[in-house]
């Protein structure tokens, strides 16, 4: 089986960052084999023509809830307090089986449409995210979030576990799993020390939300006196390869701290804007050699799972922000997007870059539209002019799922049709 893309544009996003104009890239299984002139011997099934498109690593979204899909829409306008305990938490306890399967189908369709291959995601029933995975063809860390239930403290770890152990490096590889304790604010240190044990013991890494709020950091501060990144060092969370979505208040030290034990942030721009959050230090973590991801969270947060939106909101508000418009280049936020969610993800040897050897997860980007009129740099065109509209074929794990703008794995408007009728049910509910 092999796959080859004609006369097209690369953007590598590999540590010289190039650009290659005019070539061809070979696909054989589900890896990358060649990028360059002709490749001797090489028989291509399938031959797409890459003319007047760019080719680009597939993009990474580092911090998802596929399953709130189905509260897109449904509540906004709210604090993040009340947004959370008047209307998500009532309705997320009447989430059964099939809620999750159609709305993280949706999610998947909505990611795969705008050039996402792979996610990191946070939710629970997580058996119905790796049927939506089967079924569409693409890769991800499944992590079962954690709340700490005093009066049943294991079962949730449990859960973890036997998720763990079912489907860690499943579905040909395209399946991680890590843990996820929600928070800080939800979890009790003792819980925290329990699951960073259990990561240890599994070998595997951690998805937690850090310092998203205001209210957090003071909270944190007034429990135990120390930030909630000082906290989750002190109880040892870091000695595990750790995911931290939204790290939005930050002091210096905790920069530092998030530094010295590669820790990986997750930037969430459309969140912490919708929910009024606040603005993370990306630029300065960049500067300080961080690997800074981005994610959307949740599709009743952003409100979309459009990684092109969140590329452009990202080099667009560090800018205001720190007014300094060198603050996150659009090279920045590309790699944001797709090496750094790959370090994130601890997937950096297989995906986040396009390089012989790795996996092919690949993005192909038609550049008809008006919008890339005229040509000067794709980095800018990427970061500033694409809406995500664009993709025109998606590749992941050398699998077409997505040509000329159709889905080859979905049927589209049955999840489309059949996410309705799940909201409108849990709703009567
Ligand atoms: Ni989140």
């Amino acid at each position: 089986m092999g796959i080859v893309i004609r006369d097209t544009s690369v953007m590598t996003v590999d540590k010289e960052n190039r650009i290659i104009e005019n070539t061809n890239v070979y696909i054989h299984g589900n890896k990358i084999i060649h990028i360059g002139s002709e490749y001797d011997g090489f028989e291509g099934d399938i031959v797409i023509n890459g003319k007047n498109k760019l080719l680009m690593p597939g993009l990474i979204n580092a911090h998802t809830h596929l399953g709130m899909s189905l509260f897109r829409n449904y509540a906004d306008d709210l604090p993040l307090f009340d947004w959370l305990s008047k209307k998500i938490w009532p309705l997320e306890a009447k989430l059964n089986k099939q809620d999750i399967y159609w709305g993280s189908l949706l999610s998947m369709a909505e990611m795969i449409e705008t050039g996402t291959t792979s996610f990191c995601d946070m939710y629970f029933l997580m058996d119905e995210v790796v049927r939506g995975m089967e079924e569409s063809g693409i890769r991800g860390v499944l992590t079962r979030g954690i709340i700490e239930d005093k009066n049943d403290p294991d079962s949730k770890l449990n859960d973890s576990i036997s998720l763990y152990k079912r489907y860690d490096n499943g579905l040909d590889g395209r399946i991680k799993v890590m843990l996820a304790p929600h928070g800080v604010y939800t979890n009790s240190p003792e819980y925290l020390m329990r699951i960073s044990d259990l990561a240890k013991e599994l070998n595997t890494g951690i998805h937690i939300h850090l310092s998203e709020t205001k209210q957090e950091v003071e909270d944190c501060y007034r429990q135990f006196g120390r930030s909630p990144v000082k906290h989750s060092y002190e109880l040892g969370l870091f000695e595990n390869h750790t995911l931290a979505a939204h790290c939005v208040h930050l002091s210096d030290e905790d920069i530092e701290i998030l530094l010295d034990n590669n820790v990986y942030p997750v930037n969430n721009p459309g969140s912490n804007l919708k929910l009024a959050s606040g603005f993370a230090p990306i630029d300065k973590m960049i500067k300080k050699g961080i690997k800074v991801a981005l994610g959307t969270d949740g599709a009743s947060s952003n409100n979309n799972l459009n990684l092109f939106k969140e590329m452009n909101l990202a080099a667009l508000i560090n800018k205001a922000v720190n007014l300094d418009a060198l603050s996150v280049s659009a090279n920045d936020a590309i790699r944001m997007a797709t090496i750094n969610g790959a370090y994130a993800l601890n997937w950096v040897d297989e995906i986040g870059s396009i390089e012989v050897g790795k996996k092919a997860d690949l993005i192909l980007i038609d550049l008809n539209g008006i919008n890339y009129y005229p040509r000067h740099n794709l980095e800018s065109q990427i970061a500033y002019s694409s809406n995500g509209k664009d993709v025109h074929t998606v590749i992941i794990d050398g699998k077409i799922v997505y040509k000329d703008k159709e889905f080859t794995t979905i049927d589209i408007e049955k999840v489309k049709y059949m996410a309705d009728c799940q909201i409108k049910d849990l709703l009567k509910r």
